[in-house]
């Protein structure tokens, strides 16, 4: 067999370890063999690529590629094991900048070393394929910026408004299809230059467009992006494994997004023009009136007199790490005879299943934890909500204030619920930066604080309301 041979059948075991792995991810239980199947195609790969690659480069060539593995592989093994749960999604926009990035460079390297055999249609199709690789891998770049400085919070999530913004994006859209065929006519540097200039701001300008409510939106199409980048790669590389494997990323990337457009009632293509999330500043600037707060101990008394609960957790879950005393209070209140919910919203978090998997970890049931669309209608016969670190995902603007950035967005109706107990450490607005009417309603009472600390009061407090009950029983003993 030759080493081309080898090779290609060695990349199509790659695909369908992709495969397998993409299967596995599906779902919660196989999520994990999910990403050793990922792994594992990926070294077939890269030991393939570098096998074929072997035969035409030269020792040095050898070296700098394997100087560059390691290099990556150590950074990204660095970066896996420090990143923070709630960090997940900045990292994943980062890394997509870098897919994108490689895409554009491979796009540059097409049109300054073009295969001296190739002429006719052949010629004028590497041309097409190099304009487009640079314009996806350019966009695909500084979106990905964009989308890691927002979640990271490093700029504000407010979405950018220039004027005529959508007329911006069609025009640079016009202006690539048009510059692709003047490439492919007559190619030069000057217009290779022009669109990745162009396919720079654009990408910058679809993301800045975007309000934080709908970043995982935004995450998930760029990582569609990228690999729709890698599949351009492919074809320049004529590398058969890259195009596979960037058309699986690109079309599962993109099914991502479709479901979670579903989930918070966006457009599709809204998503894709980059035009959605507008911001309505006059829904925030409303007048909201008086909060009420309630204390640890009186939270745990009405908790100990309630009849069902339901636990709706959020981003603030996650930063204050409250899953555990969390999970203490659902199985404590159990034990007290309480029917005991957990409320899961699709969004809610940094990543999608975020809240699930902390609840996992923290042994919460599975039968108790359900999704939004399984829970919302058992709102009005609820006692007590517990809205612990949740914000945009029980804004009840998202259903009643059609001006509201977030008019649309299906959200968990807690308000409906008999009494409603937001733990937050402040009146401060939630990821979208949209004021929530929820703290203002008649039903709901602020408990302030770090949520962890404040669950770890509430247990105590229920021990105390348990305490005379004990005494009785040890004295009539
Ligand atoms: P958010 O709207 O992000 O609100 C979280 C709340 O937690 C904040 O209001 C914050 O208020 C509070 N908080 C933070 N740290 C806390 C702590 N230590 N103790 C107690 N409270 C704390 O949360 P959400 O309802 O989960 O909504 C998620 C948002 O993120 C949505 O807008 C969603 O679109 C967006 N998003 C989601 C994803 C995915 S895929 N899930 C990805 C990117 C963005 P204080 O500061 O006053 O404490």
């Amino acid at each position: 067999m030759t080493t081309d041979t080898a090779a290609q059948a060695a990349y199509v075991v790659a695909a369908l370890l992709f495969i397998l792995s993409l299967a596995g991810l599906s779902q919660h239980k196989t999520s994990r063999s999910g990403v050793v199947w990922g792994i594992a195609g990926m070294v077939v790969a890269l030991a393939a690529t570098v096998g074929l690659a072997s035969r035409s480069i030269t020792a040095t060539g050898l070296v700098l590629i394997a100087v560059a593995t390691a290099a990556g592989a150590g950074i990204g093994l660095w970066r896996a094991r420090v990143v923070e749960m709630t960090g997940m999604p900045e990292l994943i926009a980062i890394m997509h900048s870098l897919v994108g990035l490689a895409a554009a460079f491979v796009g540059w390297n097409g049109y300054l070393d073009v295969d001296a055999e190739l002429s006719g249609s052949l010629l004028a199709i590497h041309h097409a394929e190099v304009f487009i690789g640079v314009f996806i891998g350019a966009v695909t770049f500084t979106g990905s910026v964009v989308a890691y400085l927002k979640l990271s919070a490093r700029i504000n999530s407010r979405p950018l408004t220039l004027p005529g913004k959508h007329v911006l994006n069609i025009g640079a859209l016009v202006a690539f299809v048009g510059l692709t065929a003047a490439f492919v006519v007559r190619p030069g540097m000057g217009l290779l230059i022009a669109v990745t200039v162009i396919a720079l701001a654009l990408g910058a300008h679809l993301v800045a467009s975007i309000g934080g409510g709908d970043m995982p939106v935004v995450v998930s199409m760029l990582n569609s992006y990228s690999g729709w980048a890698a599949a351009a790669s492919g074809f320049l590389l004529a590398n058969n494994l890259l195009i596979v494997t960037g058309a699986l990323v690109g079309s599962s990337g993109a099914y991502l997004s479709y479901i979670m457009c579903k989930a918070m009632n966006r457009s599709f293509i809204s998503v894709i023009a980059g035009g959605f999330g507008t911001p309505a500043a006059a829904a925030d600037e409303d007048e909201q009136g008086e909060h009420r707060e309630i204390n640890a101990e009186e939270t745990a008394e009405l908790l100990g007199n309630a009849t069902s609960v339901i636990i709706t957790p959020g981003y603030g879950m996650a930063v204050a790490q409250a899953q555990y005393p969390v999970a203490e209070l659902a199985r404590k209140l159990r034990e007290r005879g309480v029917e005991v919910r957990f409320g899961i919203h699709p969004v809610a978090g940094r990543l999608p299943g975020h809240m699930n998997v902390l609840l996992a970890e923290a042994n919460v049931p599975y039968d108790i934890v359900l999704e939004m669309d399984e829970i919302n209608d058992d709102f009005a016969a609820t006692s007590v909500v517990l809205v612990i670190g949740a914000n945009d995902t029980v804004n009840p603007a998202a259903t009643d204030n059609p001006s509201s950035p977030i008019a649309g967005m299906p959200v968990l109706h807690v308000w409906e619920a008999a009494n409603v107990i937001v733990f937050k450490r402040s009146m401060a607005a939630g990821y979208a930066g949209v004021q929530n009417p929820l703290f203002f309603r008649e039903n709901t009472q602020m408990l302030f604080g770090d949520a962890k600390q404040r669950v770890e009061d509430i247990l105590r407090g229920l021990d105390a309301l348990d305490a005379p009950v004990r005494e009785m029983a040890g004295t009539s003993r």
